[in-house]
């Protein structure tokens, strides 16, 4: 099978290797890339699941250095171990017997009586970040009690982080917005009546609670993989995407794990980050894994929020190993759209509107990023995964200009591009002023490093990967000192 979706282990590389370069590497970039994802997905079910394993590109003087490793989980290391999974995955899953025996060991920890009980996978495969002083990675998934302290040199693991706070919740994001104040946003979940927003001190870890919000349906939350967050406001958007209890166990419900109640709409749960004051919106239904990018208008009148949007989770469905390998499945198309949440008290309506022109290459927005510098301001662009169609995959990088609907797309025949890494040039003035950094798997096996010029989104260079990198999720760039 393809790289992108490989079972194969890939092997780690711990000791960096200089990667050939085709091209030119601007000298400016200097720093580090890293991206998390699954180093492999055998035995897996789902594009979701597969042990994490951390990618780092150390730029230098237009040169480029790879290495990568896993991340010595629990999960993981049982898994390489013994060849058998000990825990579920989103997914995929243990036997039914094996489940209901880790769901009775779950209420045993839940009572007190067995701390220390491992119950859920602690795979932290999602997302990482850097520490403040740029010398450990935080590795992020949806469990708050996995993630891991990685050393930013070497990519080994040094353990698991406990935030000892006491903030309630088992779920939260591996999609924090990090502040210009330097502090987190976040929120966690769990089988209770509320959701928890929370601000994260990036030195202690330390969370503090700005919010509780009320479940629609307690104890049942809704999934939420990532939210709107603003300086002054976070949305916590109860899209009518529910967990499903049995589901937990068992992962039979009609969307894995969750149940799609769309004649629920969307309740949209606004929180003031400085009161911590919550006001409720209603809005239509919709789906979105990510959130491309959030402001307040300059007149304060409105916060808007963009997003690719599925229509249903239907696209979780499709993103399993049987469609990917077999059935193939057309793209479900996620057209971009803006909510607008009046922040004048005029009303409690939030409206949707598209965003880009009506054409067919517009219709597929996945793992979007802006800009950095753009984040949680108003903003013109945004790099995307997107499809040159017909595909059962996402096969293209694009870049929106959100103000003029339009966009710019590069696609090579075969290739499968993942979340694209937008580096802004030091010192720069325009908001497209910089590279844009890909992991693609190629078309005749094996993976490149892609770098597209922001502004013309053409390729200035690509380095080509001493192993096949599969299919991968989110990262981060960390500037050189
Ligand atoms: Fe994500």
């Amino acid at each position: 099978m393809r790289t992108a979706f490989s079972e194969e282990f890939t092997p780690e590389l711990t000791v960096p290797v200089e990667a050939e370069v085709q091209g030119k590497i601007p000298i400016w970039l200097h720093g580090s890339f890293v991206r998390n994802g699954p180093g492999s997905h055998h035995g897996m079910t789902h594009l979701f699941d597969g042990y994490a394993m951390l990618v780092k590109f150390a730029f230098k003087n237009g040169s480029v250095k790879v290495s990568h490793r896993y991340i010595d989980s629990v999960a993981y290391n049982t898994y390489r171990d013994t060849g058998k999974m000990q825990f579920s995955e989103f997914a995929t899953r243990v036997s039914p017997l094996k489940s209901l025996w880790l769901a009775f060991l779950g209420i045993v920890a839940s009572t007190g009586i067995g701390p220390g009980i491992k119950v859920f996978t602690d795979n932290s495969s999602v997302n990482v970040l850097p520490t403040p002083d740029g010398k450990q990675l935080l590795s992020l998934t949806e469990s708050v009690s996995s993630t891991y302290c990685i050393d930013f040199d070497t990519l080994k693991t040094l353990g698991r982080l406990d935030h000892g706070d006491g903030v309630e919740g088992l779920l939260t994001t591996a999609h924090p917005t990090l502040l210009p104040d330097g502090s987190l946003i976040n929120l966690t979940s769990g089988f209770g009546s509320h959701y928890t927003v929370v601000r994260q001190d990036r030195t202690t870890n330390v969370r503090t609670e700005i919010a509780k919000v009320p479940l629609k349906h307690p104890p049942t939350p809704s999934w939420i993989h990532d939210f709107p967050v603003t300086e002054n406001y976070a949305v916590v958007p109860e899209t009518p995407i529910f967990f499903n209890t049995k589901a937990a166990i068992f992962g039979d419900a009609e969307y894995i794990l969750f149940d799609w109640k769309p004649e629920e709409r969307t309740l949209l749960h606004l929180v003031n980050l400085k009161t911590g004051a919550v006001t409720q919106f209603d809005a239509p239904p919709y789906f979105a894994f990510h959130y491309i990018n959030t402001f307040e208008t300059a007149d304060g009148s409105s916060l808007c929020f963009d997003f690719g949007d599925f229509g249903d989770p239907e696209i979780v469905r499709s993103l399993s190993f049987d469609n990917i390998r077999s059935i193939q499945r057309p793209l479900a198309a996620s057209p971009v759209l803006r909510m607008t949440i009046p922040l004048d008290g005029s009303s409690t309506i939030a409206t949707v509107q598209p965003l880009m022109k009506d054409d067919d290459s517009y219709t597929y927005c996945e793992l979007p990023l802006v800009n950095p510098q753009y984040k949680t301001k108003e903003y013109r662009y945004a790099y995307v995964v997107s499809a040159k169609t017909p595909t059962f995959f996402g096969n293209a990088l694009s870049k929106f200009d959100v103000k003029e609907g339009t966009t710019k797309q590069w696609h090579e025949a075969g290739c499968i591009p993942v979340e694209p890494m937008m580096v802004p040039r030091p010192g720069a003035q325009d908001e497209d002023d910089g590279v844009v950094l890909s992991i693609v798997a190629a078309a005749e096996g094996g993976s490149f490093l892609l770098v597209l010029d922001a502004k013309s989104f053409e390729e200035v260079a690509r380095a080509q990967l001493p192993h096949g990198i599969p299919h991968g999720f989110h990262g981060c760039f960390v500037p050189a000192n």
